[in-house]
């Protein structure tokens, strides 16, 4: 049988926060669900910024040694990636827009038209928190404006979504909400 296997990134400082419990929860359904998973805390990984220099649009990798290819090796070789990121700035923290960056030519092919995805057929799940309160935080733009940060580099990579879980008002809740587990939960069958 073919081995399933599923890259976890944590996009956020806290390894304890909200972000990161959800993420873990994730990965513990998705190992009941015969996923091989292979974890990696952003902030923990020696990685530069992307230099624009557009090499990796020839070789698929960023030609910066560094953690990047450990990376692109998972991205490359999993079949579903979990993506847990905080938000800021009613966006992403800057290393996993640095992160997006470094695999522009792992995730696209430039064409004279649209981008020519390179990582098709994998499934993503997004996962992130926020302190603002839903509904304020949809409609002002706060986790709407993160999701569709991280939606951006998946759906031009070809991938297709599985789920996009917001857990809202985070600063105020000690546990994860109910709901937000049963989303999980809907998601990883
Ligand atoms: C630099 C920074 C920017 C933030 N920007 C926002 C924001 O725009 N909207 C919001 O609702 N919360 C914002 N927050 C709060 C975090 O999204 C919130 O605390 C989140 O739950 C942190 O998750 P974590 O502890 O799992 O990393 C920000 C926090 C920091 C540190």
């Amino acid at each position: 049988m073919n081995e399933k296997v599923l890259l976890a990134i944590l996009g956020s400082p806290h390894v304890n926060g909200t972000t990161a419990t959800m993420l873990d929860y994730a990965i513990h359904k998705a190992e009941k669900i015969g996923y091989n998973v292979t974890r990696i805390n952003l902030y923990e990984k020696n990685l530069s910024y992307c230099t624009g220099c557009r090499a990796c649009m020839n070789t698929q990798t960023c030609i910066q040694k560094d953690d990047i290819q450990e990376i692109v090796m998972w991205l490359q070789k999993c079949q579903m990636v979990l993506l847990a990121a905080p938000v800021y700035w009613a966006n992403i923290p800057a290393p996993v827009k640095n992160l997006f960056d470094r695999l522009l030519g792992t995730a696209m092919e430039e064409t004279s038209t649209f981008p020519k995805p390179r990582l098709r057929g994998k499934k993503y799940m997004l996962l992130t928190s926020c302190n603002t309160p839903s509904p304020l935080s949809w409609i002002f733009g706060q986790s709407s404006g993160a999701i569709r940060s991280m939606d951006e580099f998946f759906k031009t990579a070809g991938m297709k979504p599985i789920g996009k879980i917001v857990c809202t008002g985070a600063s105020n809740k000690k546990e994860l909400p109910k709901q937000t587990i049963k989303k999980i939960e809907r998601c990883m069958k």
